[in-house]
């Protein structure tokens, strides 16, 4: 049987960091709260000159020069971003001028903080319709940009970067073996950007209101998260016959230590199961996973057969998981 099969990961984070004192000067916060809280210790920034299709361009060059696939083979872009260039077109098809993917037709998937496991999904489809040979799959983002940076309930939580896997459609055992994706829009204004599309246009006093940065009930969310992340993780397992014992690896979205840690123990998952990051990184959004893909692939953590496990929850709500072999 064909499955798409990673053959190369690869990510890019800003090189300007954030940490947790420096935020301490900025909002009413302290470093030992924002850890125990959330496991945070800083964060990227993105420099100003750099554009989120900047930061996706790294990763993807980065993923294509592990794979050893040239630009031109590409047949397929897609993207999880929420801070895409413009709101339209897509920043993947500025991606896909930057690599000079000629011969790839490439867009966005907005998702939140499931972006990258939607557009994994959407992939596998792509390729295993017959559609196309090579994928190449991207989570960029630059949340510093729509965030109010005088709100400590979300200022402290997210962070700037990209990662990108390159996907072949191969015979064999490896590659994804299954991907389960949900949304529930009934969620919506627990986590969200009001302003600016067509029910808020942009207007002075949008911007006076702060319209454009992101809006968060994190109780809230916290709960359906935890709750959405451990479902949809067993979901992946009982639909392949397997249980948290096979996982070798699991590779969830950074959002905060204890959503992973409350997940990861309702999944009855070791620490050794669980690749975490959060504390360097911050919540990326669609961008953690695979930024966690490759910073685990190149710490050897995922040899040929391993069994990876990756879940995501975000605004919409939205959440999925996909299984794979590596
Ligand atoms: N520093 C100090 N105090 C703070 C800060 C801060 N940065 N932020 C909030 N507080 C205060 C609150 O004002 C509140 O004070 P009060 O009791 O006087 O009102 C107190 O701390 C407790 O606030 P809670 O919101 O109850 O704190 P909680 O333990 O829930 O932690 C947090 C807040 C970290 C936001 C948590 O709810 C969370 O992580 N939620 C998930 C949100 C998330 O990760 N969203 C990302 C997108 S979705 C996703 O990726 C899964």
């Amino acid at each position: 049987m064909k499955r798409a099969r990673v053959i190369g990961t690869g990510s890019y984070l800003p090189e300007k960091i954030l940490n947790n004192f420096d935020l301490e000067k900025m909002v009413e916060t302290t470093n030992d709260w924002i850890i125990a809280r959330t496991g945070i210790e800083q964060r990227r920034i993105a420099a100003d000159d750099e554009n989120t299709s900047d930061l996706a361009t790294r990763a993807a060059q980065r993923a294509l020069e592990m794979a050893g696939v040239s630009a031109e083979e590409i047949d397929l872009i897609v993207m999880g971003t929420i801070t895409g260039d413009y709101p339209w077109p897509a920043t993947a098809c500025i991606v896909q001028n930057n690599l000079g993917a000629k011969n790839a037709y490439a867009y966005d998937i907005s998702a939140a903080c499931s972006g990258f496991v939607y557009a994994l999904s959407n992939a596998v489809d792509f390729l295993e319709a017959g559609r196309g040979k090579k994928a190449l799959v991207i989570g960029s983002e630059i949340l510093s940009r729509i965030i109010d940076w005088s709100d400590r309930n979300t200022c402290v939580l997210f962070g700037d970067g990209a990662g990108a896997v390159v996907l072949d459609l191969q015979e064999g055992d490896s590659g994804v073996l299954s991907s389960h994706m949900h949304s529930d829009g009934s969620y919506l204004e627990l986590l969200y950007q009001p302003g600016f599309g067509t029910r808020h246009p942009a207007s002075a006093e949008g911007i006076a209101e702060k319209m454009h940065t992101l809006k968060m009930q994190g109780n809230d969310v916290f709960k359906v998260a935890v709750r959405s992340l451990t479902e949809v993780s067993q979901e992946a397992l009982t639909a392949n016959g397997l249980s948290s014992a096979d996982v070798d690896l699991f590779i969830p979205h950074q959002a905060n230590r204890r959503i992973l840690e409350a997940t990861a123990k309702r999944l009855e998952l070791t620490d050794e199961q669980c690749f975490i990051n959060v504390h360097k990184y911050g919540n990326t959004s669609g961008a953690t996973i695979p930024i966690g893909m490759d910073e685990a692939n190149r710490q050897g953590l995922l040899k040929e057969g391993s069994l990876v496990l990756m879940a995501a929850f975000g605004g919409g709500f939205t959440w999925g998981s996909v299984l794979l072999r590596w």
